[in-house]
């Protein structure tokens, strides 16, 4: 039988994304037409404009991902889009495509929970992932940061959360502090690349209670030392060391996560898997302990489509499809 072709729409935040994915792995394209540069000047996303921009985007971006992939609308056999949560009159841009698409090429639909999607990006990254169940995932965003215990499609238990700013929000909050342009994440790492983690003992919030996690106390901390500072110590240094509390926490409850249940396989997932020191220390953690370890690459880390075609194959796999009347979510659980 012909591969199912899967078309993924994203547009719960600032990107804009399709992707045409055959089955549950194989990406054909996965376009992504990012609006950082738009939401830079005011230092943040402004969401009335990340709709307009999708409502801009969302033609062209998908006429390049079918040109891209080589394959025209009719040879989609499923649409899988974002439908919770994120920002509502972003999401409502990507939905409303979507059923559109679905009514008139009348080809069944799923609606996709972004972090099931983000979940999805370690198999596409590593198809041998279906037999190593159950895992553990770390999904750690911008907006969010989640130790998921998984068993299959929708067998999900939530182990640990943060309880106040995301790890992303960490970086990005932080790089803020430090005077470093939005998206601040990215920046944060770049600068702390030269400088000394161990220069400076910034709080690790929660790192020896539980699996839930904290990282404002961290932020404060920094808001603090540079108050005291004054410039004195070199902001490479204070980076460093600022991104290594971060790291420390999460590895450190990853391992916690995985000794509690006993699993052997993990993933990092989300946009900040694409934080370099992070890589380094969960790869040498998973040595460590044995485990099969997963981190995308970071297209596949950072918002992207194919993530959310590939979940999307395997809700339709397991539940078939949705009914077009389905609704959109600004918050939901997994
Ligand atoms: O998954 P994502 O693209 O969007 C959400 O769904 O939130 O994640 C974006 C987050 C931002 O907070 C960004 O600063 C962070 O991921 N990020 C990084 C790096 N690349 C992206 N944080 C640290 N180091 C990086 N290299």
């Amino acid at each position: 039988a012909a591969k199912m072709r899967v078309l993924g729409i994203e547009t719960s935040c600032d990107e804009t994304s399709v992707a045409i994915v055959e089955e549950g792995e194989r990406v054909l394209s996965n376009i992504v037409a990012s609006q950082v540069d738009l939401h830079a000047r005011y230092g943040g996303i402004v969401p009335e404009v990340a709709s307009r921009h999708h409502v801009e985007r969302f033609i062209p971006v998908m006429c390049e991902a079918l040109a891209s992939a080589k394959t025209t609308l009719d040879d989609v056999g499923l649409i899988a889009v974002t439908n919770r949560p994120g920002l509502l009159g972003a999401l409502l841009v990507g939905v409303s495509a979507a059923k559109a698409l679905a009514m008139a090429l009348r080809r069944p639909i799923v609606a996709v929970h972004h972090l099931e999607g983000h979940l999805y990006s370690a198999f596409l990254a590593d198809n041998t992932l279906y037999e190593r169940l159950p895992l553990v995932a770390l999904i750690v965003s911008g907006g969010h940061t989640q130790l998921v215990w998984m068993e299959g499609y929708g067998r999900y238990a939530l182990l640990g959360a943060t309880r106040d700013d995301a790890a992303g929000e960490a970086f990005d909050k932080g790089a803020r502090l430090l005077g470093l342009p939005y998206p601040g994440g990215p920046n944060l790492s770049k600068l702390a690349e030269g400088g000394d983690p161990s220069r400076i003992s910034f709080p690790r919030g929660m790192i020896s209670e539980g699996l839930d996690f904290s990282f404002s106390g961290l932020k404060t901390a920094l808001r603090t030392f540079l108050e005291k500072d004054q410039g004195a110590t070199s902001l490479a240094d204070i980076a460093a060391s600022y991104e290594a509390a971060i790291v420390d926490v999460l590895v450190a409850k990853l391992r916690r996560a995985l000794q509690a249940t006993g699993a052997k396989t993990a993933c990092v997932v989300g946009g900040v898997a694409a934080n370099r020191l992070l890589q380094r220390r969960m790869r040498a953690m998973a040595v460590e302990e044995g485990l099969h370890l997963v981190m995308p690459e970071p297209t596949l880390c950072t918002d992207n489509a194919a993530m959310i075609a590939a979940a999307g194959y395997w809700r339709y796999r397991t539940c078939g499809a949705d009914a077009l009347s389905f609704d959109t979510l600004a918050t939901a659980p997994l």
